[in-house]
């Protein structure tokens, strides 16, 4: 097999680059090297044990087999009440899927509704995999640069100036990687006005992040700030991030029954069911309480601000405070163009990274990964005597710069 055997489409995706960091810090960790890896989009803390004993009960229970492919009615009940009980949100079973990781179903999603050069508008700063995902099932990404002025957050006149007659989707994620933005209700209803004019535009909220916000930012949905467009509109969510369980791989996403049985069509002829297991573990997750979600949020604040206080004492570095998610954006313009104690011109934000992954062994992302040049994504969700450790060595690396 060489690459002449591949298939074209693979000339339109690249591999993740968040993978590609790990791989680097795997590779400089075998070397010997201890390596601080802020470059994961990954809490640190377990699985709360309520649940993960949800999933050992469910092995011993023989919860082993094939199940509905969209998920079983017991998970799908536990979702409905979930979107009832926290968003206001109404939907039959038919109206649910469940798959393996929202990645999954935005992926689903996308290949069920894009014929060849359909848009997808994606604001930028965005989640690594939506351009990929759009161009692989052959879609164009049409990327709108949001400004760090504006909250990071697409305006109503940016999205109506993107708009076009070929444009199927319109992803919005808040709270937001890489920025941490959310967007209030009257904010979703502002770009809810400009697409009434766009009946052709489905909209996809993706809300993997919806419990992790600061400051008591609240939280609004698409579908739920502007009913009217909710029967064109894809709410994607799922226990990665609000339940600390990424390797269960279970996500799910609530819509119009038309575009949910597509998507199920699509999941039965390639992954299936998401995993028995999982499935009943995130039932249960879904169901109870989050009563960890307090200590949580204390913790990650505390982090965050430790983040933002390292990013003040750089005098090199700004970013304004997150309300969401566990993500820092920092400018790091002032740095670009300077000069290493090896004499290497720091060019860009991946030439930064890369610098600071050698000298500071601390792993960040480069701007340009999220479609936005000039800054670096620093993930907090680290032990804090780590993150305190990778704050000194980024700082000591700074500060080496000519
Ligand atoms: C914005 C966003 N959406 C979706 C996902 C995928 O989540 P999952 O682990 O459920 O596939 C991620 C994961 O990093 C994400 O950051």
């Amino acid at each position: 097999m060489n690459s002449q055997q591949l298939a074209r489409r693979m000339q339109r995706v690249r591999p993740s680059p968040t993978a590609a960091i790990s791989d680097q810090v795997r590779t400089l960790e075998a070397a010997g090297q201890s390596v601080i890896n802020l470059g994961e989009g990954e809490l640190d803390f377990a699985t709360p044990d309520a649940i993960g004993y949800a999933g050992i009960a469910a092995i011993i229970q023989h919860q082993t087999k094939y199940t509905a492919v969209s998920g079983t009615q017991e998970l799908k009940a536990a979702i409905a009440g979930k979107f009832a009980r926290d968003n206001q949100l109404r939907f039959s079973p038919e109206e649910i899927i469940a798959g393996s990781g929202a990645k999954q179903l935005i992926f689903n999603a996308l290949m069920a509704t894009l014929d060849v050069g359909q848009q997808v508008i994606i604001p930028a700063p965005y989640w690594v995999s939506y351009p990929d995902m759009v161009s692989l099932a052959e879609g164009e990404p049409v990327i709108v640069a949001c400004k760090e002025q504006h909250g990071w957050k697409l305006r109503p006149e940016e999205l109506a100036a993107a708009l076009t007659p070929a444009t199927r989707w319109v992803i919005l994620n808040s709270p937001g990687n890489p920025t941490g933005a959310v967007y209030s209700a009257q904010e979703l209803r502002a770009l809810a006005e400009v697409l009434s004019d766009h009946p052709q535009v489905l909209i996809m909220a993706d809300d993997i992040y919806e419990p992790l916000r600061y400051d008591q930012t609240p939280f609004s949905t698409f579908a739920a700030a502007a009913p009217e467009l909710a029967g064109r509109t894809l709410t994607v969510n799922g226990v990665s991030k609000s339940h600390a369980m990424t390797g269960w791989r279970l996500g799910y996403a609530a819509g119009p029954a038309w575009l949910i049985s597509a998507m199920q069509i699509l999941q039965s002829q390639s992954t299936s069911n998401p995993s028995s297991v999982s499935q009943a573990a995130a039932a249960v997750a879904l169901q109870q309480p989050a009563e960890f979600l307090d200590d949580w949020i204390e913790i990650l604040d505390r982090r965050r601000r430790h983040v933002l206080a390292m990013i003040a004492d750089s005098n090199a570095l700004y970013a304004s405070a997150p309300a969401g998610a566990f993500y820092i954006f920092a400018n790091c313009q002032a740095l670009l163009g300077r000069i290493t104690p090896e004499g290497d011109t720091l060019a860009d934000d991946k030439a930064l990274a890369s610098w600071l992954l050698q000298d500071a062994q601390v792993a960040v992302l480069h701007g340009s990964a999220f479609g936005t040049p000039g800054y670096l994504r620093i993930a907090y969700a680290v032990a804090d005597d780590l993150l305190a450790q990778a704050c000194q060595r980024l700082l000591n690396s700074l500060a080496k710069l000519g």
